[in-house]
């Protein structure tokens, strides 16, 4: 067997003349946490299902733990996990009759499935909650629980389509801090998100906009490729003509709005503070306050999107 978990090779699926993957070439090795980063209908979900085999691909190839997608897709399904993005939990069930009926499912004996209930409870947190209703859970809990059934058959690779998408930001950090433990113990995580700053905890991150994988890498080094250059933030009391002044100005390769200030980055060694604050006075903005800046996963998506379209 090869030495990745997965591989593809110009992975590519139409939906008629639209191509909602279109190539997508990358490895996996065991053990890694691998982000999959793109906004809506970039083609995360499509690449999942094809890995899954629950999508036949229209080109292209791909094998997950060594079997090949389209035709080894049986053997695969049982060996990996996955919480779908429209996870389905079983409302008028508890906790516990969910965890038993899809270790039903996989087909685990029952004493084996009491210890691994036990195990998987205990690590998503829910061994006190085991006989709550599913009906009547916090989107955070749900999330855990939709995991944990996930994980029941001990998978060693495991798919999750946009798992944080809609609770609250604690309950994601709580989601965070369990996939790190699942990756301690050996498990391969492969994560959609559209959360920028949870790319950033994963050890590489995958950067696809409409179906192309534009890059894939760590977060440092997607950084150090793509942003040549500093970040740059830019407080002033009116952000809009401060903004339209960053874009006029020489140097300066991308500039926007972050949050309640002004974000930038400058292309090399074309600016320091002090240059930048003179470009702003001389068009008319006195009163910007210049502070060099962490570039983020959001500054490189930026900058990959906009090549990305100049392409098409
Ligand atoms: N069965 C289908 N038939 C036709 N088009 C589809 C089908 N499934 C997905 N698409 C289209 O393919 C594109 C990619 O969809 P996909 O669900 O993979 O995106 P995504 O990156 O997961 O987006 P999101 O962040 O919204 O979940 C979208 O434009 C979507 O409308
Ligand atoms: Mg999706």
């Amino acid at each position: 067997m090869s030495e990745y978990i997965i591989e593809l090779d110009k992975l590519t699926k139409k939906f008629g003349d639209f191509t909602a993957v279109n190539e997508v070439s990358f490895s996996v090795r065991p053990g890694e946490i691998i982000g999959y980063l793109g906004p809506n209908g970039s083609g995360k979900t499509t690449t999942m299902r094809m890995l899954l085999g629950l999508l036949r691909p229209t080109f292209g190839s791909a094998r997950v733990l060594g079997f090949d997608i389209e035709r080894d897709s049986e053997q695969i399904r049982p060996l990996v996990g996955y919480m779908s993005q429209k996870f389905a939990l079983y409302e008028d069930l508890t906790v516990l009759e969910n965890m038993q009926f899809y270790a039903g499912v996989y087909g685990l004996g029952d004493s084996a499935s009491r210890e691994r209930i036990n195990t998987v409870l205990e690590l998503i947190g829910l061994t006190e909650h085991s006989r709550a209703m599913a009906s009547d859970m916090s989107g955070g809990w749900r999330q855990r629980l939709a995991l944990g059934i996930a994980l029941v058959h001990q998978p060693r690779l495991l798919f999750l389509d946009e798992p944080t998408s809609g609770v609250d930001p604690s309950a994601r950090r709580e989601f965070w801090d369990l996939i790190y433990t699942l990756a301690e113990q050996g498990t391969t995580i492969f994560v959609s998100t559209h959360y920028m700053d949870e790319a950033e905890h994963c050890g590489r991150v995958g950067i696809m906009f409409r179906g192309r994988l534009m890059a894939m890498d760590t977060p440092d080094a997607l950084k150090q490729t793509y942003l040549p250059g500093k970040a740059w933030d830019i407080d002033a009391d009116d952000l809009l003509p401060a903004l339209e002044a960053l874009e006029q100005t020489p140097g300066i390769t991308q500039a926007g709005l972050l949050g309640d200030r002004l974000h930038a980055i400058t292309d090399g060694d074309a600016h320091d503070a002090a240059s930048l604050q003179a470009a702003l006075v001389e068009r008319g903005v006195a009163d910007a306050q210049v502070a060099e800046a962490d570039p983020t996963l959001e500054d490189v998506f930026v900058a990959l999107a906009g090549h990305g379209a100049a392409q098409e």
